[in-house]
């Protein structure tokens, strides 16, 4: 199976995740999101709430076609209990490229099952959505799982 991992990062977090979870695949390719907003440094951070709390649209590029993979894992921060424009406006874009897609939202202190339901709710189109929160520390058993699923 041929798995794409896409994401979106603000601070690197959930570009260190993806990095960690591709070593784990053995086929597996990763492309980073850009939104052309600079969400940098404290204005960045309340832009980013306001727009992602009215669901803005955003201008986005990335390179690797989601219709070329079996698996997209899409890798998203939380922003105001969503996902962010960036990574809405690229399952926007893909939406009839899918094979598979499935989403990994990463969080701070927010309640894992909410959000992940949350996402899933929104967004039927996903096989599966996980969360990671940092104050659940469930990341290693997230990620077992994704690598157990990704791997078949
Ligand atoms: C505007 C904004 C809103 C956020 N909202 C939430 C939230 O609702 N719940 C939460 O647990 N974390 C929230 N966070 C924290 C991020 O989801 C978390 O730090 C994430 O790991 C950042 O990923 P990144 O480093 O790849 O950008 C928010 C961060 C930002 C910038």
């Amino acid at each position: 199976m041929t798995n794409l991992i896409t994401y979106y990062s603000r601070t690197g977090s959930c570009k260190k995740l993806s990095e960690e979870i591709a070593k784990t695949l053995s086929v597996c390719d990763i492309d980073e999101i850009i939104d052309e907003k600079d969400y940098s440094g404290l204005i960045g951070w309340f832009k980013a709430g306001f727009y992602e709390a009215r669901k803005k649209e955003a201008v986005i590029s990335y390179k690797k076609n989601a219709s070329s993979y079996d698996n997209v894992l899409l890798i998203t921060p939380v922003w105001a209990g969503g996902m962010t424009p960036a990574t809405r406006q690229y399952i926007k874009k893909e939406l009839n490229g899918f094979n598979n897609l499935y989403i990994l939202s990463v969080c701070m202190g927010s309640k894992s099952t909410k959000v992940a339901d949350t996402v899933s709710k929104n967004y039927e189109i996903a096989s599966n959505t996980w969360c990671i929160s940092g104050a659940e520390k469930n990341k290693d058993q997230i990620i077992n799982e994704i690598t157990k699923l990704l791997s078949k």
